[in-house]
């Protein structure tokens, strides 16, 4: 059975497309059959994350009835599929967003899993991914404005009766400021499923055009990824021990590769 998983955010810029290309291949790497999904029309990256940016045919052509379903599915070298969205700003005229769930459903029965990535908020856009999808997990950052966003999009979520799998809270860097994760189950009601570290490994990553396993597999970020991919999956995971530096020289060389 095909498990269809919106990553979804009330905030922008929290890390949806991160995710989405992160787990596609943390899923991939416990032997499923993974599609990744750009349903965020406007601002599309998830082509850009996985350098699959130069596909002659994106998710806006069969939206347009273009083209056909078969021809915008894409294998990634590291072995999931990707259906990437248009970055032209000329796709945009004539798209109908509202044949979203019509196309997702019609992907069931193709994958294991189809991970979505989305348009943040509460728009046209993001409520029809909503309705294209059966679970959600919501991601945020530890901070009260991301949190509070968050909630609005899990209301709606919950309206809809999608199934919310839970919170990840993502670019955790351990101060007082943050808030915590039982701080923010009890702002949302729903359980946090992973705590994604502040990494820059991500973000030389994202550079690359690669995901976190290909760039720094056994990264803080990679292996609270991989154990979030451990939990959807009910596949055993056992986390490689970082190392922790003994001495000065160690300690200083540690912080500044970090
Ligand atoms: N765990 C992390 N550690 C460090 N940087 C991160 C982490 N997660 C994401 N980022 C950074 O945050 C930026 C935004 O992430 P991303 O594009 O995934 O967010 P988004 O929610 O998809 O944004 P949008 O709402 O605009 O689509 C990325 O460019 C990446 O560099
Ligand atoms: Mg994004």
């Amino acid at each position: 059975m095909t498990r269809l998983i919106l990553i979804t955010s009330g905030k922008g810029g929290v890390g949806k497309t991160t995710l989405t290309s992160n787990l596609s291949a943390a899923l991939t790497d416990f032997g499923e059959n993974v599609i990744a999904m750009d349903a965020n029309l406007t601002t599309p990256n998830l082509g850009l994350h996985t350098g699959m940016h130069l596909v002659p045919n994106t998710l806006h052509d069969v939206l347009k009835k273009k083209k056909k379903l078969k021809d915008i599915i894409y294998p990634h070298p590291y072995g999931f599929k990707i259906i990437p969205a248009s970055m032209s700003l000329d796709d945009l005229r004539d798209v109908d967003v509202g044949r979203l769930p019509e196309i997702t459903f019609s992907l069931l029965g193709k994958a294991d899993y189809i991970i979505m990535d989305c348009a943040a908020g509460l728009g046209r856009e993001a409520i029809s991914a909503l309705s294209a999808s059966d679970e959600i997990i919501i991601i945020t950052n530890p901070n009260l404005p991301a949190v509070t966003d968050a909630l609005k999009i899990l209301k709606l979520a919950q309206q809809s009766e999608l199934d919310v799998i839970g919170v990840v809270v993502n670019r955790v860097r351990g101060n007082k400021n943050e808030l915590s994760s039982e701080e923010i189950e009890e702002l949302l009601g729903v359980p946090v499923i992973a705590e994604i570290p502040e990494d820059k490994n991500i973000f030389k990553s994202i550079a690359k055009k690669q995901n976190i396993f290909e760039y720094a597999p056994y990264s803080p970020a990679a292996i609270e990824i991989k154990k979030l991919a451990s939990k959807l999956t009910g596949k055993p995971y056992n986390p490689p021990k970082l190392r922790k530096p003994r001495n000065l020289i160690q300690r200083m060389a540690y912080w500044l590769t970090r």
